[in-house]
């Protein structure tokens, strides 16, 4: 008889991971709250939200009840032709927390889908007014996905490279920081200017696998203004960063200025099923209110707007939008910013820097920053050999906890991580 761990060597591939020399996966039987169980009795800490999604724990009550209360009623129907009441809840659910520019909710079933929905959106507004603009604004480090709209207008980098003849033109503005956000808002005006341009995507205040990277509402609101001026559709990759992550609802909540287009996932189902969604601005709508074929956005995914997982993201919107959540956001802030001011000047840190609920650490390593950096196995197997998950992005170390976290439980976050600087430190040669 075969192990779990020998069926899932022979049958199973794994993202990003090498089908050689990559340690073997651990199985988990359950999960509740901040705890994934494993099949030999260990509990682990989830302080990464399981790839940033789970931002209410693993199995919360609520949103287990709300899917076993739709699976018994509608489980799935096929969204054309055909509506029901959790897709319609939900879209009304996020209008109310949107905007008012916002007026119509495209589904899809994750986060690369709804930027990709965004990009077709955006090129066929201009197509359906006879308008000729090819171009598509990006910024260096960005990461919207895997399918190929969403890698073009990401980075171009080692996951990308195999595909770089397949991938379409997109233009780069340098990542905005203090020193030189002038020269990025000049180089963004001499592109726009030229009139064809068609939309500008962003990762909004924080380029999340870019090792979270943090720019300033300020810079973008002035990128808007431009995009604004100019005629370019703007589309803000919300998948991160939203419900929460960034201490308000949206990362737009931060700005003034509002985009066209807005791709939404990970945590609008509290992480428990997937879905994607990209919701359209009043403006984008009317290029698209006609009967004319040519003029209809064809796109479509089997599972669109599937009841279970609609209901899911209702339960998991209620859920967020209640007071102890709210409030737990807020803690969650003011004692990251604590952990944060406590460990920046310290030699083993390059870099610390926090918002919402997000603490990045980037540290010293005497190399570039860089996802492949060696000292990211050797973080991810300190921190899993004391039961926490934490998975850096190269040499950059982020906590960024369920909702539901205690405090007791962040503090032991907090101190796995400064036990962590300290043996760094103590090593002779640094890191
Ligand atoms: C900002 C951003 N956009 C898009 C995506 C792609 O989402 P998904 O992995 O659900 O396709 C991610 C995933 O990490 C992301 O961080």
């Amino acid at each position: 008889m075969k192990t779990w761990e020998e069926k899932d060597k022979e049958w199973i591939w794994h993202p990003f991971t090498a089908l050689e020399g990559a340690p073997a996966p651990l199985f988990i039987e359950s999960a509740e709250g901040v705890y994934l169980h494993t099949s030999d009795g260990r509990k682990i800490m989830d302080a990464v939200s399981s790839w940033w999604v789970n931002i209410h724990g693993h199995c919360h009550p609520e949103i287990v009840k709300a899917i076993a209360h739709q699976a018994q009623k509608l489980e799935h129907v096929i969204f054309a032709g055909f509506t029901h009441e959790p897709a319609i809840t939900l879209a009304e659910n996020l209008l109310r927390l949107l905007p008012p520019n916002f007026s119509k909710i495209f589904f899809s079933d994750n986060g690369s889908t709804a930027v990709e929905i965004a990009i077709k959106l955006s090129i066929q507004f201009w197509k359906n007014q006879g308008i000729k603009k090819n171009k598509i604004i990006a910024i260096q480090g960005s990461y919207h996905g895997d399918t190929f709209g969403a890698m073009s207008v990401g980075d171009r980098n080692t996951f990308t490279k195999v595909f770089s003849d397949y991938l379409f033109e997109v233009e780069f503005i340098d990542f905005p920081t203090p020193e030189n956000e002038k020269d990025v808002l000049h180089q963004f005006e001499e592109q726009v200017s030229s009139g064809t341009v068609a939309a500008f995507i962003f990762e909004p205040l924080v380029q999340a696998v870019a090792g979270m990277k943090m720019y300033s509402p300020e810079c973008l609101n002035q990128l808007l203004i431009l995009s604004r001026q100019n005629n370019v559709i703007t589309i803000a990759d919300e998948v991160f960063t939203g419900f929460g992550r960034t201490g308000k609802t949206f990362a737009i909540d931060h700005l003034q200025q509002r985009p066209d287009l807005m791709a939404l996932s990970k945590g609008i189902t509290g992480g428990s099923l997937p879905l994607g969604v990209t919701v359209c601005s009043q403006k984008i709508v009317e290029a698209f209110t006609s009967s004319e074929a040519i003029k209809t956005f064809f796109h479509g995914h089997s599972f669109t707007a599937n009841p279970i997982t609609c209901a899911a993201a209702n339960a998991s919107i209620r859920l967020l939008l209640n007071k102890d959540c709210q409030d737990s956001i807020q803690r969650i802030h003011t004692h990251h910013q604590k952990f944060t001011d406590s460990i920046k000047n310290r030699p083993s840190v390059k870099e610390a820097r926090c918002l919402g609920t997000i603490v990045a650490i980037e540290l010293n390593t005497g190399s570039h920053t860089s996802y492949f950096n060696t000292i990211r196995s050797k973080i991810y197997s300190y921190f899993l050999d004391r039961q926490i998950l934490l998975r850096p992005l190269g040499n950059i170390l982020y906590f960024l906890p369920p909702y539901v976290i205690t405090q007791e439980q962040m503090n032991e976050v907090y101190q796995a991580i400064r036990a962590f600087l300290n043996e760094l430190e103590r090593q002779d040669d640094g890191v």
